[in-house]
């Protein structure tokens, strides 16, 4: 009787073992062919200023409309929390705001009366806040010029919100003449949420501008520069590429508020400080205190591509303002200037120092070109008149600099007639690359990962330039950034990388946004004023932008490539430099699948590591609490001869990486 039992047991265990491998997917990896080579600008970064990406994000300024620009309310920002404007004879003071005669950039001052300087205060509210830590220095500058009276010392302190003081300064501002101050401030605590009160010694009148506070631990250490942290998150993608300055903002909605490089470069202080298309854009995320400083400008552009040791993108308006908001366009006849902005660009970042834009560049503190290599010419722009104005700007880039590599648009969607157009027409212009972008549910990036396998090996290269999984039904924004988009991005991704001898550009959009100042939502990193943290998203181009490899390699299931059979998504690509097979698999699947690789055309070392990269629900999403909740876990991986076998979890990212 026991023998009969014993016979059936080992029946079931051959049966179940046999079913086991008769659901295995055996893939096959051809190490010998290279099929195309991995561009190093395959994955790179779109950096748009939405979301308080520039101001009170990555740009380390504290202080909002320090200027005193804002145009609907020059004193926006600014809170005189003990001055009456309708009794100015009881009044404690009161800030004014003055023109100066005959200017361009910097329009405006500020003029304080102070009548009680027991009394009267002037406090910056910082963008929703200022993030002030304890121990760290901060930076602070005033423009000044003492009118009359007895005011001694301008007083400064970082307050919290019981007006508690943190830190505190002051500096002698008695020249009758414009003058500039500066002074340190230490913070004894961290705050989320403090503010800046200017007081003062003495009463009378003075006239204030520029009124500016940085952190002294930036980016790099530069004064007046970037926030570290948030440079950091972009420096470990090691991106290939970064694109600026957006998105809609180089439409602008009007052509008037277009973004002008021009005006972005030298002295910070005649910057022409400029309203942020996105502070109104929708009607239920005002941000009415949202303009640009361009304390951001071109040239710091350059220089964190540089530092990242990415390619520069810029961007440029085509003579066409946002098609979404007025759609006005620059008359043909009119164009010219716009032409000659791409032009002197070229100049300004690749130049000799002796030309007129070289030498400005050089003046900034950079002597050594640029090395500029793309430009891109329009944003989002669809239609004939489009087509036209990019001729224009083609022909005149090209005669001048043959060798620039020119980025086209073809409009907001990934489909449709305008889609068509636009590719057939930059098709018949030879155009280098076009800029596709697609905001879609996750459900559209599992469906579309063969989308590239049927393009045009003959035409125009693609720059997947903007793209993001929006989730359905979910709350708006971090919790959009959740498990279930970023699976679907890291499938579709497979196919950009498959057709990587055709995409050679790729960025995830936008780059960032303030917890507190959203317009839009996903986003790759989310930050309010202290803190900053990688989505499950940042995660998944993470793990492709540091494994893009050099060279692509063929990854087949019965011959055919993986794009969503059973569930799963693969790509493959070796490193020359490193000597590396770098073998991607996406198992979309809510139950784990085993996958044999059979890996053929050279050896390969049978020690290598497995990265991980999942979470138990969809919904799950990396936050502030917990920023590193959903990332990679690596382990060490051992093949079976010559075969790679994996139990891919489910819902899961795998990258398993062996030495050849
Ligand atoms: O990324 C946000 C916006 O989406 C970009 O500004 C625009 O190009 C697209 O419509």
């Amino acid at each position: 009787m026991k023998w009969i039992f014993e016979k059936i047991l080992v029946f079931i265990v051959v049966v179940n073992a046999f079913a086991g491998f008769a659901q295995q997917n055996n893939l096959e990896v051809d190490l010998s062919k290279s099929v195309a080579k991995i561009q190093p600008t395959m994955y790179g970064i779109f950096f748009e200023d939405i979301n308080f990406a520039a101001d009170g994000g990555l740009y380390a300024e504290m202080i909002k409309n320090r200027s005193f620009e804002f145009t609907v309310n020059p004193l926006m920002g600014w809170i005189q929390p003990n001055s009456n404007r309708h009794s100015l004879n009881t009044n404690s003071g009161i800030a004014t705001i003055i023109k100066y005669a005959n200017s361009s950039g910097n329009h405006n001052y500020c003029r304080v009366k102070i009548n009680n300087d027991k009394g009267y205060e002037l406090i910056n509210e910082g963008f929703r806040g200022m993030g002030i830590k304890k121990d760290a220095t901060y930076n602070f500058y005033i423009s000044a010029l003492n009118k009359s009276g007895s005011i001694k010392n301008i007083i400064v302190q970082l307050i919290d919100k019981n007006k508690n003081v943190l830190g505190e300064t002051k500096v002698a501002a008695t020249s009758p003449v414009w003058k500039d101050y500066t002074a340190q401030l230490t913070a004894i605590k961290t705050e989320a949420n403090a503010q800046i009160k200017i007081t003062f010694e003495g009463t009378g009148e003075i006239d204030l501008d520029m009124v500016s506070l940085f952190p002294v631990d930036t980016w790099k250490g530069r004064k007046n520069g970037l926030r570290k942290d948030i440079v950091q998150l972009l420096y470990d993608l090691k991106p290939g590429f970064l694109r600026f300055p957006g998105g809609c903002i180089v439409e602008g909605r009007t052509l008037a508020r277009r973004y002008q490089w021009k005006k972005t470069v030298g002295p910070v202080e005649n910057r022409e400080v400029l309203v942020n298309r996105w502070n109104t854009e929708f009607a239920h995320k005002l941000t009415p205190d949202y303009y640009q400083s361009f304390g951001l400008g071109f040239f710091e552009y350059f220089q964190l591509s540089e530092d990242l040791g990415a390619e520069p993108l810029p961007i440029l308006s085509c003579g066409m303002a946002c098609q979404f908001n007025s759609g006005e366009l620059a008359p043909m006849e009119e164009l010219d200037p716009y032409v000659q902005d791409a032009l002197d660009l070229i100049e300004f970042a690749n130049g000799s120092t002796d030309t007129p834009w070289g030498k400005v560049r050089n003046d900034m503190g950079h002597p050594k070109p640029f090395n500029l290599k793309y430009i891109g010419v329009g944003n989002e722009q669809w239609g004939a008149d489009y087509i036209e104005r990019y001729k224009v700007f083609a022909k005149a880039i090209k005669a001048k600099y043959p060798d620039m590599i020119i980025v086209s648009g073809s409009g907001p969607s990934p489909d449709g007639d305008y889609f068509q157009y636009g590719w057939e027409e930059l098709k018949k212009l030879h155009a280098d690359i076009i800029d596709e972008h697609y905001y879609k549910d996750p459900k559209w990036f599992l469906d579309n990962a063969a989308r590239y396998d049927s393009y045009d090996r003959n035409g125009p290269k693609v720059f997947a330039g903007e793209y993001a999984a929006h989730p359905r039904g979910v709350k708006d924004g971090p919790q959009e950034n959740n498990w279930q988009a970023a699976l679907s991005e890291a499938a579709f991704m497979t196919g950009l990388e498959r057709n990587a001898d055709l995409v050679v550009m790729t960025s995830y959009a936008p780059l960032m946004a303030h917890i507190d100042a959203f317009q839009w939502a996903p986003d790759l990193i989310w930050f309010n004023n202290i803190d900053s943290y990688g989505t499950v998203n940042y995660q998944v181009q993470k793990m492709y932008s540091t494994n893009k490899g050099t060279d692509l390699l063929l990854i087949t299931k019965e011959g055919k490539p993986l794009t969503g059979q059973e569930g799963l998504y693969a790509s493959a690509v070796k490193d020359i430099n490193k000597r590396e097979l770098i073998i991607k698999l996406v198992n979309t699947k809510s139950s784990a699948q085993s996958v044999s690789i059979d890996l053929k055309g050279r050896k390969v070392k049978s020690k290598g590591t497995k990265t991980l990269l999942t979470s138990d629900n969809l919904v799950d999403v990396n936050s502030f609490e917990s920023p590193n909740k959903i990332s990679p876990v690596s382990s060490g991986f051992k093949l079976r001869g010559k075969k790679a076998i994996l139990n891919l979890e489910p819902n899961s990212f795998t990258i398993l990486k062996l030495s050849i």
